[in-house]
Order: C-alpha cells, then structure tokens, then sequence
C-alpha cells in the first residue's frame, strides 16, 4: 500500500492548530512501539472542535469492466490516519486503507462482483476475548468476512460470520443488485470479533442507485453527502482504546467482552467534531449509525451551545435502510440504533453566515436510565455545518414526494408467525453474560425453515432493560407495530399483550432491514424471504450484542 495516496485522503491541514499545548509526555514515553509524540498534539479531551473539514470518502474505482459486469478488488489494510489535526495519527484497519472505506456505487440491475483481500497483519489491534463464540484458540486471531448489509446476495456471497478468512486470504463476492435504490453499507462480520474489526475501522458505504430515483433529480454530486456517524475512545497518543463496559457502566478488565461499548468522542466519515461548508440550498444527506452499541437522536441545531435552548432547523426524511418512502415526511429528528440510515433533505437556504451543529440526545445505554449514563459522554454534538459557500447557480427543481408506487406486505399474506424472546443472561453479580434470542446459542441447530418466496411475520419479543436494533440478513422488511406486554404473566408462558399497538411513524413506514425493539416492547414486522434460498443470519445490531451470542442462524428453503 502506498502511504502517500493514504495521507492524500485526509486533508487535514496541521497549520489550523491555533494554540499548541504539551501532550503528556510522561505517558508517552511508556508507550512501547509508539514514538514520542510531538508536543504540537493535545489529548483527546482537549481538542478544539470544528476546525477539520469533513472527510467525504472517495468513490472505489473498478478493477475491470466485463460486459455486463464490474469487478472491484478490495485490499483490507493496516495504516494511520489523524482523525483530528490536533492528535498523532492513529493506527486503523480499513478497506483499501481509509477509513472509512472507499464508497462503492452501483447501479440496480447491473451486478457486481468484489475480490476482498485480507492484508491485515497476523496480531490484532486489540485483544480477543476468547470465551466469546467462534474467537477461541486456535482459530487466528486476524479474520475478516466483508458483509454488505442490507444487500439481497446468494448466501455465498453474504459474508456469512463463520465464513471468515486469515490473513493472506481472499473471498469473491458477487452482489446482484436487484433490488431497490438504498443507502446500503458494507462492514466486517468475523464471527466473534466483529465488534472488534469494525471498531478498527472496517466499514463503508454502499449506494446503490436507479432510475426511480434518478427520475426525482434530488441533490446529487457536492450536494449529496453520506454522513457514517460512530464513537471511539482514544489514549492520550491519540490511538484506539476498545473499553467495553458493564450494564451499569462499569469498565471490564483488559480483553474481556463486555455488553456494551460507547465512545468519548463522536468520529464522522473518520473525523472528530468536523465541519462541512455548505451552500445555502438543500442537501441530501445520507446518515448511517455505524456506531457498535450507540443510539443517535439527531437533530440540526442553530444554538451556540449544547445547553442552549436548541433552534431547530426541520428537514425531511425521504428513505430508510432499504430505499426511498412511500413518501417524504417532516420531522425536526431522526432516532437511528446501530446499523439503520435515513436519508434526509436538509435545506439550508436562507441560513447564510450561520452554523448549524449536528446534535444528538440520544441517550448511553439507550433508552438510558441515570446511573448507567453518567458513565457515558453523552456526545451532544457531532459535527457542524457552515452555511458559508455562495450559492453556485440556481438550485435544481426536485422532487422529494418519493416513491409514487410503494408496495406494502399484508398480514393476510403471512403463512407464518414465530416469536424470538430476547433475554440476558447474568452472573451472580448481576453482570450480563450476553443476551440470547429464544436462550439459544449461535451455533445451535437451526431452527427457522422458511420458505422462498413466502410472507412471514416475525415478532421480537424484549424482556430486556436496553433497546435493541433487530436486523435480518437476505431482506428488507417492514414494521407492522409495537406494543407493551406484561412481564410478569410472560414469566408464567403466556404473551399477554398490553396498551394499544403502536403503527410505525411515518419515517419508519419503509423498506427496512434494522428495526428497534424497545425494553418491555413486542416488534412485528411482516418479512418476504425472497431473492435466494440458503443460510443466513438475524441478529441484534448492538456489535457487542451480536458477538456474544444475540444471533440466530435461518435457513430459506426452495
Ligand atoms: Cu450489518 Cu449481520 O450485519
Ligand atoms: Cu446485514
Ligand atoms: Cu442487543
């Protein structure tokens, strides 16, 4: 890998420091392997925010055009990257060494193939927890499969978690792309250590376009911007810290899976607290929650401060995980859990010389209860916008009604109902020791047979204190409604369904492929296994969740 086409995608520019304060040398210096770090960095607690441009990730460029058929190779890498002009660089793994990865555009219809390279060292940044299912000795400790999430792929081709290959390996993937246009996302998946891989950096975006879509001439180009939101803690030499914690926010000894991870400090696109300059004319931005347990309630907000009264700049969602809505919808937030997008018009027309601050309330655990969050930064603000750049020219007319035709699942059609009851497990301290769904393991026999092709309703049912983000492999589904039930006859065998059923709001009434089951809550959605019979997965999205065990093979049979 060459390191300056590395360093060419960060335009971090080190003359923006204003004011330089010593690091703290002491500890650098007991750092092994690490040089010393330069007095010009601050600590991770001490960076000035706003002042490193947002990154936007370069779009992959084909390996080889076939006839019908495009080919992209993929490099998994070892490298450093600064994720803020004020720290060292920090040591990552990425696709094709970036973090995050290169974009890869595709377009309906037109299939794609990818050869993803595993290029990785042999040790792993961080330490493996062995107890964890599939990590024990001697499987390697380095492993990656690459899995497009929210992609309609033969079971071959999804990156399924056992299907992990080492260093000096590779898997050819093939990605049909039949299927609606959606902002779809591509991370590792290593059974195990996916939470680990992805924290290193292994993510990426996915668009997928058509010509609906298209037909909408929504802002595109400068003017279209995928916005991958996660957390990462760092050290004081500005490298990655992996700190899971307890329920109840205490920090777990070294190497030892804990039930959840929250981050100091927010990471857009790979930066921290960066900036956008925009023009005051609509956007669209494409918004991933790629975070391993954080919820994010986003919001734009023209107050200075975070415990200012927030002014709230209202925007439109016009998609969801798998594609555009029946139709665009008004809101002034977006509640995304790990793993689901929105896609959002924000119109920043008649906000000239002024900056809107990308802001989240989401609590950490979420929903969130007090003694667990004040363990947590609470990360306020994310990102900003300044509403700085002329406008270039007339603002194109466009269409956000969305989808004229949408098809909607009926309950009619389904053939099948199961049920998933989603309960932790804990110690004699009270410590969880993972959450299982129906108190199975991963590996376990399966037992969900559906068939190709047929409707199925699906209910999650959560005996947990903490929401969960529910998402299937192979389909995009929709949310029929949530509703409470009574804990304590569900103790006694008997599903006794409280209060109304809540329908999904507007912005959740499309396709998706992660859907948030509340604590004390029944999620039903209406899936069709279509596409491909074979082995897939479902699991909870929470990435330390997913590890330890709250996953679930399924099988579609033909
Ligand atoms: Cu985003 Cu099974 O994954
Ligand atoms: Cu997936
Ligand atoms: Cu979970």
């Amino acid at each position: 890998m060459d390191s300056t086409s590395r360093r060419k995608f960060i335009k971090l520019c080190m003359t923006s420091v204003p004011a330089l304060i010593l690091a703290e040398q002491a500890k650098a210096g007991g750092t092994e392997g690490n040089p010393p770090v330069s007095s010009a960095y601050r600590t991770p607690n001490s960076l000035q925010r706003y002042i490193d441009p947002l990154p936007i990730p370069k779009r992959l460029a084909p390996y080889a055009q076939h006839k019908d058929e495009t080919l992209f190779h993929v490099r998994m890498l070892e490298f450093k990257q600064q994720l803020h002009s004020q720290l060292p660089p920090t040591r990552l793994w990425g696709y094709e060494g970036h973090y995050p990865g290169p974009t890869i555009e595709a377009f309906r219809g037109r299939a794609i193939e990818v050869q993803w390279e595993n290029h990785l060292p042999s040790q792993h940044i961080f330490s493996i927890d062995p107890h964890i299912h599939g990590a024990m000795p001697p499987t390697p400790a380095v492993r990656v499969v690459p899995h497009l999430h929210g992609s309609r792929t033969a079971s071959e081709s999804d990156g399924l978690p056992e299907k992990w290959f080492a260093t000096g390996q590779m898997a050819h993937y093939r990605y049909p792309n039949d299927q609606v246009a959606a902002t779809l996302w591509y991370h590792d998946h290593a059974l195990g250590i996916t939470r680990l891989n992805v924290y290193a950096g292994l993510s990426g975006f996915f668009l997928l376009r058509d010509n609906t879509e298209a037909a909408l001439n929504l802002p595109s180009g400068d003017y279209e911007i995928p916005l991958l939101l996660q957390d990462r803690t760092l050290d004081d030499l500005g490298q990655l810290v992996y700190s899971p914690t307890h329920e109840d926010g205490l920090k777990l000894p070294q190497g030892t899976w804990g039930p959840e991870f929250f981050g100091d400090l927010p990471v857009v696109n790979g930066a921290i607290y960066p900036y956008l300059e925009v023009e005051p004319r609509p956007y669209r931005l494409r918004i991933l929650n790629g975070a391993n347990s954080r919820f994010f309630n986003v919001f734009f907000n023209l107050a200075k401060g975070p415990t200012d009264i927030p002014s709230l700049v209202p925007f439109h969602q016009i998609g969801t995980d798998g594609g555009l809505l029946p139709r665009a919808v008004a809101l002034n937030g977006v509640l995304l859990g790990p793993a689901e997008r929105a896609d959002l018009i924000v119109d920043f027309s008649g906000l000239s010389g002024k900056s809107v601050t990308l802001s989240n309330n989401a609590a950490a655990p979420y929903p969130g209860w007090e003694m667990a969050n004040m363990h947590h930064e609470r990360l306020y603000e994310l990102m900003q916008f300044h509403v700085t750049r002329p406008l270039s020219g007339k603002t194109q007319v466009f269409d956000m009604a969305t989808q004229s035709f949408f098809e909607k699942l009926h309950e009619a059609d389904s053939v099948a109902t199961r049920d998933f009851v989603l309960a932790e497990q804990l110690d004699d301290q009270g410590h969880s020791l993972g959450v299982r769904i129906n108190g199975k393991d991963y590996d376990e026999a399966v037992t969900e047979l559906v068939k190709l092709g047929s409707v199925e309703k699906w209910r999650f049912i959560n005996t947990t204190d903490d929401a969960h983000p529910m998402h299937l492999h192979l389909v995009q589904f929709q949310i029929l409604q949530r509703q409470g039930f009574n804990p304590t006859t569900f103790r006694n065998g008997s599903l006794e369904l409280v209060g109304s059923p809540r329908p999904p709001a507007a912005n959740e009434a499309g396709w998706k492929d992660t859907a948030i089951v509340n604590p004390r809550d029944v999620l039903t959605i209406i899936v069709r296994f279509d596409g491909f019979a074979g082995r897939y997965v479902f699991h909870c999205h929470m990435l330390e969740h997913e590890d330890n065990d709250m996953m679930r093979p399924y099988e579609v049979i033909a």
